[in-house]
């Protein structure tokens, strides 16, 4: 099963719970109840979950924020211009260097394109929106040397499918030591 599968799954289950529950309330909703019984359980459970989620979730935000992408900007990335045009790519260079950063400065001159990078098994890897007067800067880091295909994400017209760049990673000199 693949990890979107399983996300969809999952998904779909929170969904289903959640009506359970809203079904349920609204089941309930015509039984008339005294609220001091369940008062003081109600009031624990909320420190309760107030704590967890303040000892469970400022560790793994701290810890997130630590792999943050854009503190790859420190390494003088290299930089691609990328423009899309009804119906292909400008790429003022098309090779790069893999285990260093590389910083796409994506826009278009007509209408949205989508910036889609795809490595040789057919894998999205990194990707932004191609906007006419805008520049989104993607910065990227490609771990495996190869041939890199640039593919459209946004349907722009006619001939909106055969948008496609070449993008050849070579293998980076870190890598040898
Ligand atoms: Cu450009 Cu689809």
């Amino acid at each position: 099963m693949s990890i979107q599968t399983v996300a969809a799954v999952l998904t779909l289950l929170a969904i289903l719970a959640l009506g359970a529950v809203f079904l349920r309330v609204r089941w309930l909703a015509h039984d008339g109840r005294d609220y001091a019984p369940v008062q003081g359980t109600a009031y624990r459970i909320r420190t309760i979950v107030f704590w967890v989620l303040v000892l469970v979730g400022l560790p793994i935000s701290i810890l997130l924020f630590r792999e943050n992408p854009y503190s790859a900007q420190a390494a003088a990335p290299q930089v691609v211009n990328a423009t899309g045009y009804q119906w292909y790519w400008d790429l003022d260079r098309s090779e790069v260097t893999a285990g260093t950063p590389v910083e796409f400065r994506v826009t278009s001159a007509d209408v949205n394109h989508g910036f889609g990078i795809y490595d040789a098994g057919g894998t999205l890897v990194a990707q932004t929106q191609a906007m006419p007067g805008y520049v989104n800067r993607l910065i990227h880091v490609f771990d495996a040397p190869g041939t890199y295909d640039v593919l459209c994400l946004e349907y722009c017209g006619l001939v909106h499918h055969n948008m496609i760049a070449e993008i050849v990673v070579n293998e980076g000199e870190a890598n040898d030591d």
